[in-house]
């Protein structure tokens, strides 16, 4: 359970901001490794593909000059997420445009692939992939991934479907190296009590889809702030794959979230002429039932170290008891 020298003393919280599909920009990304913690976004949302170098330029030298002003008190790292998989036809591009940047986390998805992790150790970053289940977290770091992302049930976007405390203490029977945990985090209690879990980091993805930077809709924004977990529902319908997603945005797009037909996992997205995923169906995980306005990610983040703050002195009081 030690964190690589990327990581380790870098961290306000030990939290790392995770991508999401066309709402992590530089600007949030930006305000989260400012406000501390891992701010991060897929290469595939700077499009058309020639913009991830204008976007890694920009984040690059607005942390850096941060970083000049405030010594004391620098930027947390940024982190750029790699769908590995072979579909992905940017990939080469991508990574190439990494290598130029010498990008300090990998967040890789979808498949685990040894020379992807040989090209980031070359340039001297580190790989954390993510996974739903055990065989694949084995899998992941016999190809070379330095950490783990456990995606467990409760997720936003393509959830795992295993409870967390499963999840970590399958992983954490062979694996002492870093480990984050996902799946409906969204207060500073949650995050310590995924490192209580034995995670050495929290991954948080929903939560910041209710703050000023998000890229994303003023009406996904406001149904995170006015939904909890009941109104999320997981299907396979959407993309074909199984996600978390908001019942109220199927319900508008003319669907019966309670009464959803099976997907077809060998269609990877939607018909053609009705909503397109992830633009009109929204992604949302659990853990949004504790979020009741949408603010900048600056402020959300330093309420959530204010929360991680209480909840260790709550914890200390707790074991003191115990003693
Ligand atoms: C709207 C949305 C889009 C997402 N897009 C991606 C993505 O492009 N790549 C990826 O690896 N994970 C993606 N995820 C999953 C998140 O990175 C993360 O695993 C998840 O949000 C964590 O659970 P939480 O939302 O309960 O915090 C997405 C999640 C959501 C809600």
């Amino acid at each position: 359970m030690a964190l690589p020298s990327t990581l380790k003393d870098k961290l306000r919280l030990p939290l790392i901001a995770a991508p999401l599909f066309i709402i992590s920009t530089p600007e949030l990304v930006i305000a989260q490794c400012k406000a501390g913690i891992v701010g991060s976004f897929p290469a595939l949302n700077a499009r058309p593909a020639d913009q991830l170098e204008v976007w890694l330029e920009r984040i690059t030298s607005e942390l850096a000059e941060y970083d000049r002003q405030h010594p004391d008190q620098p930027s947390a790292p940024f982190a750029v997420n790699q769908i590995v998989h072979k579909s992905n036809d940017r990939l080469d591009h991508d990574m190439e445009v990494c290598a130029r940047f010498k990008v300090p986390i990998v967040i890789s998805s979808l498949g685990a692939r040894k020379e992807i992790n040989d090209a980031v150790h070359a340039w001297g970053g580190i790989v954390l992939h993510d996974v739903i289940d055990n065989r694949f977290a084995k899998k992941a770091i016999e190809k070379g991934a330095d950490g783990l992302i456990a995606v467990a049930a409760g997720a936003g976007g393509h959830a795992g479907a295993q409870s967390p405390f499963a999840l970590l203490q399958e992983i954490r029977q062979w694996f002492d190296g870093p480990l984050a945990l996902s799946g409906a985090i969204s207060s500073g209690r949650a995050i310590l009590t995924a490192q209580v879990m034995g995670a050495d980091l929290a991954y948080m993805g929903s939560a910041f889809i209710a703050t000023q930077e998000a890229n994303a809709a003023s009406g996904h924004k406001q149904m995170i702030v006015d939904s909890a977990a009941n109104d999320v529902v997981y299907t396979n319908l959407i993309t074909g794959v199984h996600g978390n997603y908001l019942k109220p945005s199927m319900a508008r797009a003319g669907l019966d979230p309670d009464n959803l037909p099976a997907g077809d996992a060998s269609q990877m997205n939607w018909a053609a002429g009705k909503p397109k995923a992830w633009k009109d169906i929204w992604g949302c995980g659990h853990g949004i039932g504790v979020l009741d306005a949408i603010q900048p990610a600056g402020d959300f983040i330093e309420g959530l170290a204010q929360q991680y703050r209480e909840a260790c002195l709550s914890t200390q009081q707790l074991i003191a008891a115990r003693a």
